[in-house]
Parts: C-alpha cells; sequence; structure tokens
C-alpha cells in the first residue's frame, strides 16, 4: 500500500471512530472536515448543503477556512462549480482564471488557488457539496476524488441519520432542515432532534415568521493545548439571513454562567462573529409575547410605573411629526399601520402632520392564534395601493423586529417610491432581525409596556400613558 493510501485508510478510520461516538452531530461534522483536510494536505474542507429552494449552499461544517472567507456571501448553486449539482465532481486547478469561482478576489486572499469539490448524496438526491481548498495550485488525483466521495458519503450518513436532513415523503424530494419560506413549517421540525423542547418552540416560531435557522450548524474552537482541542462551542441556532448564531440558555440555570463565559470567548475569539444569548427569562417574556410558556397565564396586579406620561408622549409624537413634514415637504404620503398597536399613534402623528397624507392599514396573522396558518401571512391587505408611492409605515413597537421585516417585504414587493419605518417604541435589546428604523421615539427597556395602544391581553389600550405591567409583586416580568 502506498504511503497516500495509508493515509486515506488511517483517516477513513478515525472518521468513522468519530460517528460511532456520543459527538453530537456538528462535532462529528466538524470532526470530518478536519480528518479529511488534513488527510489531503490542503489548506481547509467545507460541507456545505443545499437551502431549502435547493439555489443557495450553506456552509454547516468548516476546517482551515477564514470566518471572512465563510461568509463572503450566498454561494449560489448554480454558479459556484455547478457540475456539482448534476452529481459531478469539479476540479478548480487555478482560482484566479477559472469562471466557476464565484468569489474570485475572496479566495485569492485565502490564497485558496485549487479547489476538489464533490456532491453529498442522500437516497440518490444531491443535498450539498464537500470542498476541500488547497492553498497550491495543482491537479487532483483520482485517488483524492475517491476518497473525497468516501467521507461525502460519510456526512450523508451522519445528516440521514440525525434526522438534519428532512425526507419530504410523497414529493421525493429531501430538503436541508433550514426551511426559509415554507408553509408547512411543522414537519421539517419535528424531524430535527432537538436537545430541549424550548429550542423546538423557538424553532417554530422563526418558522412562523419565515426565517430561515440551522440548527446546531458548526462548532467553534474556544480552547486547545498545542494540536489538541480541548473546548469547543456549538449555539444552537444560526440564522443564515441574519447571520446571527443564537445561544439560548434555557436548560439548567446554573449552566448560564458557563454559557456567559463561552459567549464571551466567542466574541474575543471571533470578534466577527455575531451571537446573540437567549436567557431562561429573556425567552420566556418573549414566548409570553405570543400567549405561550410558563409567564404567558401570569397573574398581573395591574398597571406599574408610568414611563412615559401622556404630555411626553405628545411632546415626542410632534417632534417626529416635524422631521417627517420636513423630510417629505412638497410630497404627499401614505401613512401604513399594522392593527392594532399603532392606533393612537398613528391618529396623533396624522394630526402633527403638516404634508398631505393618505392613510390605510393592514393586518397580519398571530403567531398562535390557531387561525389555521402555520406562517405569517396577511389577514387585512391595504386598499390603497402603495404602488410608485412615498409610504411610511408607522408601528407602535418594534420588539423581535420579525414582524415589521415581514411587512416590510411584502411592501416592497410592491414598488413603492420610497419606504420608511416611523415607530414610536424601539425595543431594541430583544431584536432578532436587522430593520430600518427611519424614525424613532424612544428607545425602551426590555419590560410589558402597555398603554397609548399597547395591550396586554387586549387591556389597557386606551390609558394615555405608557406604563410597565405590574407582576406578582414585581414589574414588567411578563414579556412584551
Ligand atoms: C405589536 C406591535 C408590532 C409587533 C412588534 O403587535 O404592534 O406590530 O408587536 O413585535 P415584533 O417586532 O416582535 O414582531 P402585537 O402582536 O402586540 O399586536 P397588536 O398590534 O394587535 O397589539
Amino acid at each position: 500500500m502506498g504511503r497516500q493510501a495509508i493515509v486515506f485508510s488511517k483517516s477513513l478510520g478515525e472518521i468513522a471512530g468519530a460517528l460511532n461516538s456520543s459527538l453530537t452531530v456538528a462535532e462529528k461534522l466538524d470532526c470530518l472536515v478536519q480528518v479529511a483536510s488534513r488527510a489531503l494536505g490542503v489548506r481547509g474542507c467545507s460541507l456545505m448543503l443545499l437551502d431549502a429552494k435547493r439555489k443557495k449552499l450553506i456552509h454547516v461544517a468548516t476546517h482551515g477556512l477564514s470566518d471572512r472567507y465563510v461568509r463572503a456571501g450566498v454561494v449560489e448553486a448554480d454558479k459556484s462549480l455547478p457540475e456539482i449539482m448534476e452529481g459531478k465532481t469539479a476540479a478548480v486547478t487555478d482560482t484566479e482564471s477559472d469562471p466557476r469561482i464565484q468569489f474570485g478576489e475572496m479566495a485569492r486572499r485565502e490564497h485558496i488557488a485549487s479547489i476538489l469539490g464533490v456532491p453529498v448524496m442522500c437516497r440518490g438526491r444531491i443535498v450539498g457539496s464537500l470542498r476541500a481548498y488547497n492553498r497550491i495550485r495543482r491537479e487532483f488525483t483520482s485517488a483524492e476524488e475517491e476518497y473525497l466521495i468516501t467521507v461525502a458519503n460519510l456526512a450523508a450518513t451522519v445528516l440521514e441519520s440525525s434526522g438534519t436532513l428532512v425526507s419530504a415523503e410523497g414529493s421525493g424530494s429531501t430538503e436541508p432542515k433550514s426551511a426559509p419560506h415554507r408553509r408547512a413549517v411543522r414537519s421539517p421540525v419535528r424531524a430535527v432532534s432537538f436537545a430541549h423542547p424550548s429550542e423546538e418552540d423557538f424553532a417554530r416560531l422563526l418558522d412562523f415568521y419565515q426565517i430561515e435557522w440551522v440548527y446546531e450548524p458548526r462548532s467553534f474552537m474556544l480552547e486547545w493545548e498545542g494540536d489538541k482541542v480541548t473546548e469547543m462551542f456549538t449555539p444552537d441556532f444560526y440564522l443564515p439571513g441574519l447571520d446571527l448564531y443564537i445561544e439560548m440558555t434555557t436548560l439548567k440555570p446554573g449552566l448560564t454562567s458557563q454559557k456567559n463565559r463561552k459567549v464571551r470567548r466567542l466574541r474575543e475569539l471571533y470578534p466577527d462573529t455575531k451571537i446573540k444569548l437567549l436567557a431562561r427569562r429573556d425567552y420566556d417574556r418573549l414566548l409570553a409575547k405570543y400567549g405561550h410558556g410558563p409567564l404567558a397565564g401570569a397573574k398581573t396586579e395591574g398597571v406599574g410605573r408610568i414611563l412615559f406620561s401622556a404630555d411626553q408622549i405628545q411632546m415626542r409624537v410632534r417632534q417626529l411629526a416635524k422631521e417627517i413634514s420636513r423630510d417629505y415637504e412638497g410630497r404627499r404620503i401614505l401613512l401604513v399601520g399594522v392593527l392594532r398597536g399603532m392606533l393612537c399613534f398613528m391618529a396623533d402623528l396624522m394630526r402633527y402632520l403638516e404634508v398631505p397624507a393618505d392613510v390605510d392599514f393592514m393586518a397580519i396573522s398571530y403567531y398562535g392564534s390557531g387561525d389555521g396558518g402555520e406562517a405569517v401571512h396577511i389577514t387585512k391587505d391595504l386598499d390603497v395601493k402603495p404602488n410608485g408611492r412615498d409610504v411610511v409605515l408607522v408601528e407602535d413597537i418594534v420588539d423581535t423586529g420579525m414582524t415589521l421585516s415581514f411587512v416590510l417585504a411584502h411592501l416592497e414587493a410592491r414598488h413603492p417610491a420610497t419606504l420608511a419605518v416611523c415607530t414610536l417604541l424601539d425595543k431594541k435589546v430583544r431584536r432578532l432581525t436587522d430593520v430600518p428604523l427611519a424614525y424613532v421615539g424612544f428607545e425602551v427597556p426590555d419590560e410589558f409596556l402597555v398603554g397609548y395602544g399597547l395591550d396586554y391581553r387586549e387591556e389597557y389600550r386606551n390609558l394615555p400613558f405608557i406604563a410597565l405591567i405590574r407582576q406578582q409583586g414585581r414589574q414588567g416580568d411578563i414579556g412584551g
């Protein structure tokens, strides 16, 4: 047996050992790309999976590549080594001159000179691609190709047995579990083995708002001694559209400080990586907003501290109206409100405006409302056409940003001339989705607020001020 054959055989043994261990799926895949990189003597390897629409490739396990390269942009399956999607091997011997390289400049900066890529197949269907990246320009041997195909098959086995890939019965299709714009969201969520029910609930919430997610997508090395990695960290979720990792500390409270430390370390080592820690209390409060979780039925003792008096609100609304009037001078705007929280704000704002304004409303379905929809949808659309108009979307509060990002996408598709958001309250600390806010009245803390249109179970909307809700001797512990 030649030297290379021995190396390949040993490395396959190593991968098989990892696959047959108690490592998590993410750790197994990380091990696989790491061992393969070493055996092939290349700079790094990446396992990428097709998204639900089979258009994008998402890196799910990488080794030897910088974060900058991994997050260079959307890898389009039909542009980047497209023959892989036809089940063929793709070999690039010089990335500088090859048109099949989507991010050529990035590859050059990363010192990637040649690439070998093979399809990852599950039951005869292509679900992704495994690629090896080399520092030097060179041809790849058929032994290397065969080896990479074998590793791709092992990766497929891990993915399939863990439920990471979902077989859509009847349609004959196999899709990665991230399901960005899927209507029937229940089955993919069920097919993933979540470590904790709260993670499954969170995945359902993301699915409802059509936010693409990947569960435990990759592990980060946190500590090592020489060549040996002594600590890894696998965040619970990755939201590719937001390029954001989410770690939930909803398990034992004792683990919270440990997780805080890991997140701090990750930020230190990978400063470009965005990660948000969702603590138990934050998470319960988030769920309570939709009438779920342990705080949903919490008893209240009525209204607590007043955060903004009626006078303070009026003063700020008048200022906002002035800003809008100045920015839209000489134009006629269309104010759009998402029912129902914005009603007081909208009514006051429009009366202070010094530019002509039309007004219209839309409504969307709520998570857990049981109206039959498994994904957010419009329940009342605009009567006025927004096409070609200067639209100002008026909100009472922007919290996670999920409502707004859905509504904005809906409005943008109708081609307004301009589209800006005006919100009275901005609960920035709870944001999950980046949304552009042109006009903000007040930034508010993560407390449950009522009054001036905001409700708690449909109560308190008609208060002229904004206050915290008092719950069992504590203020604002319910959600928001
Ligand atoms: C509030 C508010 C926003 C949404 C913001 O509506 O009016 O539309 O929450 O939350 P998000 O940023 O987390 O998506 P709510 O669901 O309370 O309904 P309501 O307007 O009828 O009170």
